[in-house]
Order: C-alpha cells, then structure tokens, then sequence
C-alpha cells in the first residue's frame, strides 16, 4: 500500500520579522561534573591532546557546531565552590568535595585554563557565581580578578597567575537554580532577590559593561513559580538584564506523541515568564524589558538508573552520561524551533550540558562522538543565523498532555546579506510523511541548496563509539521550487533543514 502524504502550509512575510536572532541562543554549558571538564575537554596525556592537555576531537566538534557562548562551572556544583580554589599554582591547589554530586574536585582544570579553552574553542564565556554558600563579598572579588586591568589585590593576583590582560568576561549569572531545596545554600525568593541584587549591582559598580542574568524558575512545576521572578524582578529590575529559565524533559511512559508535545509545554514556559517579565515593567512604569536566557534545556532521563549506583567521593565518574536516541533528536530539534520561535525575547539559550554530561557530544579514550541530538543543534547553530520570519504553520495535529501539538513544527530565517532563507522543520508524525508548501514569491531567484534529513526507522536508534554513525543527517532531493512556490517532503518522524538561496 502506498504510504499516506500529508500536506500543511507555512507562510511568511519577508517583512514581517519576530527579532533578530541573538546568537547566543545557541550557547551551550560546561559544568564541573562528570567527565564534561576531565576527559571530555581537558585530558593530558591521552593521544587527542594538545600541549595545554585540551582534546583537540572535542574542540574540532564543537566547532563544527559554533557554539557562541559557554556556560561555566555550573551548575549544582557552583553553590559550594570556592573560585580562589581554580586559580594559581595547579600544585596548590586544593582538591574539594563537592557535595552536590557527590564527588571530589582536584581543581586541576579552572579560570585560567577555562579560558584558554575558549579562546581555542572560539567561544565566550559566562560565567556563574556562587550565591549558594557565599554571596557579595566573593561575588566582587572574583569579578575584580577577572575584568580590573591591575594595580588591585585580586587583579595583580590574576596577574601573578600568568594573565597579564583581564579575561572580561562580560555576562554573568547570578548564581544557579537558587529555588531549588537540592541547591546547597537554596534561598527564598526574598532572601535570593536581595542578594542577587546587592551582589549584582556592586558587580556593575566594578564593571558597567557587564550583563546579569537572575536565576528564574528551576522549571514550570516549581511551587514558586511565577511568584519567584515577580520578586526578583521587583528588587532587582534595574540590575537584572535577564531572567533564567531551565527545562528538562524525560519520557512520558513511552508514549511517544506526549514526548515529542513538550516542545509545546518549552513554549508555555516561556509565554509565562514573558508574561511575568512584563508584569513587572509596567507596575514600575519601566521602559527597561528584561529578556530570557533559557541557559539549561534539553532531554535528560537515560542516565537516571545508571547513575544512582555509583560510588561516592571519587574524581570524574561517568555521571550523567545520557545515551541520546532518534526521538530526542526529533524532541531537541522541536525546542529548538520553539527557542527561535521567541527570539525577540529569548537571547540566549544554553543546550545542556555540551561534552559527556547530558550532551551532543561523547568522548572514550579513543575518541569522540556526535550524539543524535547533534544534528539539530549544530545545524540551528550554522544555518539559523539572521532574522526569525514570523512563521505560520498550518498543519494537522493533536491533543496532547500539554495542548495542542501540530505535527509540523517550523521556524523559517533570513539572513538578508547571505541572501539565504533557511527552513527548520520537524515532522512529528510517526507513520505519515507531510508535504510542506511554502510561497517564494518575495523570494525571487532563490533556489535550493540543500535539504538535510534525520531520520531513523527505530525511535529509539543510538549512536555508540562502535557505531557513531547509525543516526546522522542525510542531503535528500525531496525539495523543489516551482513557481514561486517550495514544495518538500518532510519524511515520517524526521528532523528536516531546507537551505535555500541565490
Ligand atoms: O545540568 C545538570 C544540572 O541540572 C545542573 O547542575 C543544575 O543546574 C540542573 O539542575
């Protein structure tokens, strides 16, 4: 029997832009934990090292992928570290347990080295402080060694420690899931809304160039949600530049149509924090918008199991070590969409976490691998560059958990100079493939260039080191432009990038 097309529309206006893609939206985040720092970035010794001990595999995958800005030292592991700890003579530098995930830190690897790393991996930094079990005091120490030129006590010592010129770093966060009771030192929302902005603004004292980003919501379910960021905001709307959202999602006991509507629930999420951000800007009679960084987000639950019987108190154990399949790429590839979707109000974003722990990219001691949820992100983070097009997608769908999910999800961007309009899309129908059209008569001249596909028979296909290949992203020929007019086939449960341009 022939298989069934679907068809659905999408409609553009070449004018009609919902913002300019911050490219920060395709961050990424680094913490002390697992083996995301030790053998996933940093292992002298091992063949793919170079002199400073980075691995050179990683940095050449996460440069294929162009991640913007990196997220760093956490995390959990944040509200209990001692920056001072990362810094000097790595010989003296003391090895910490870290009670959050229950391991020790050698600080072998910290500020200087991180950004050295950087540098290699063509990536800024931001930077997060420990409001957890420490607060203003430290909060201005570690940014006057980080961003003061000299001729101050923590800038000479950066100085001494071989960085002649400031690392200035330039976006900060405020501390990390501070409404969390897992988060050492968890505070209140009026304790943290204090805090946050007393350190936050002696921070802009030191550095009127930096930005903030305020812990928001741990996710949607808090019980403190949306009361939590109205009391931030209201005592520190004047030095806070953005509110953080998190957002993991796990399975919803194999039924994979609710899996995949989670996107719908990212996109909740974040119509509410905006709705919250504006709350407060017009009981202030303010002309100031706060904007969104949802620094961690992605699929996390593969590791759940595994991880509970790991033994206490050693260095970098496995942690975390999801083994991503098919769906996620079809769920990563969907949120995606949803955070371009916002890209007049979401600025930055961080895929959590980027080696080894919950992250696109695995490495052994022989070498590393693109995880499924890879190709989604490295081809948002390449093609998806320019102006969000307000898209319109018209396309069956269902009732899921969450609301209404239409099958086809789509964000289409402009890049005015490139002269190229580049079509992210995701069909999540399991059986069906859909015929998407979209009407090019703005777009004239424009052709394909290339329409890439993952797709796989077996939601739940993986890739491993024997096999690093099973799941990855195929050119198809299912695109064509006829009168002004692209017509493509988005296969059955696929991840779709159709490139088009002069
Ligand atoms: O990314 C893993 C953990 O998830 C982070 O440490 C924490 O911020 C979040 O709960």
């Amino acid at each position: 029997m022939a298989k069934k097309v679907q068809k659905a529309n999408i409609y553009v206006d070449r004018n009609i832009e919902v913002g300019q893609v911050d490219k920060r939206i395709f961050g990424s985040f680094i913490e002390h934990l697992g083996r995301a720092v030790y053998e996933g970035i940093y292992q002298p010794g091992n063949k793919f090292a170079d002199k400073n001990g980075f691995r050179k595999d990683t940095l050449k995958l996460i440069q294929e992928i162009g991640v913007p800005v990196v997220r760093y030292p956490g995390g959990n592991f944040v509200s209990g570290f001692h920056w001072e700890d990362s810094v000097g003579p790595v010989a003296k530098r003391p090895h910490r347990i870290d009670p959050a995930w229950g391991v020790i830190e050698t600080n072998e690897f910290g500020l200087h080295e991180f950004e050295k790393w950087a540098k290699l991996a063509k990536t800024d930094t931001m930077y997060a402080i420990n409001l957890g079990t420490r607060g203003i005091e430290d909060a201005k120490n570690v940014i006057e060694y980080t961003n003061i030129k000299g001729g101050t006590y923590y800038s000479d010592m950066r100085i001494k420690n071989g960085a002649k010129d400031p690392f200035n770093i330039k976006l900060w966060c405020q501390g990390n899931e501070m409404d969390g009771p897992w988060q050492m030192g968890h505070l209140t929302m009026q304790e943290y809304a204090r805090i946050a902005n007393e350190a936050g603004k002696m921070m802009k004292w030191i550095d009127p160039g930096i930005e903030l980003v305020a812990c928001g919501s741990s996710n949607l379910d808090m019980p403190t949600f949306g009361k939590w960021e109205a009391t931030v905001l209201e005592e520190g709307y004047d030095t806070i530049d953005y509110v953080s959202l998190h957002q993991y999602y796990g399975p919803d006991h194999n039924d994979w149509a609710d899996f995949l509507a989670k996107s719908v629930h990212m996109d909740n999420f974040i119509n509410a924090v905006v709705s919250v951000c504006d709350y407060v800007k017009a009981v202030k009679h303010s002309k100031k918008q706060i904007n969104l960084s949802f620094d961690e987000w992605n699929v996390w639950y593969h590791s759940n199991e595994q991880d509970k019987k790991l033994e206490k108190w050693t260095t970098h154990p496995h942690q975390l070590e999801d083994v991503y399949n098919f769906a996620d790429t079809l769920l990563v590839g969907s949120m995606m969409i949803t955070l371009l979707r916002h890209a007049d109000r979401v600025k930055i974003a961080c895929l959590a976490q980027l080696v080894n722990v919950i992250a696109p990219i695995m490495t052994s001691d022989t070498g590393a691998w693109r995880q499924t949820i890879f190709f989604p992100y490295m081809q948002a983070s390449k093609y998806g560059r320019g102006a969000v097009l307000n898209t319109v997608v018209k396309s069956a769908g269902y009732e899921s958990k969450y609301g209404f999910a239409p099958y086809i999800d789509s964000v289409v961007i402009k890049d005015e100079e490139a002269e190229t309009l580049t079509v992210f899309a995701v069909n999540k129908n399991m059986d069906d493939d859909f015929e998407i059209s979209l009407d090019l008569r703005q777009f004239e001249g424009y052709k394909v260039i290339e329409h890439q596909v993952v797709t796989h028979k077996d939601l739940e296909a993986v890739n491993t080191e024997k096999k690093p290949e099973n799941v990855k992203s195929v050119a198809v020929k299912n695109s064509k432009i006829t009168k002004g007019e692209l017509k493509s086939i988005l296969p059955a449960k696929s991840w779709n990038m159709i490139r088009l341009g002069k």
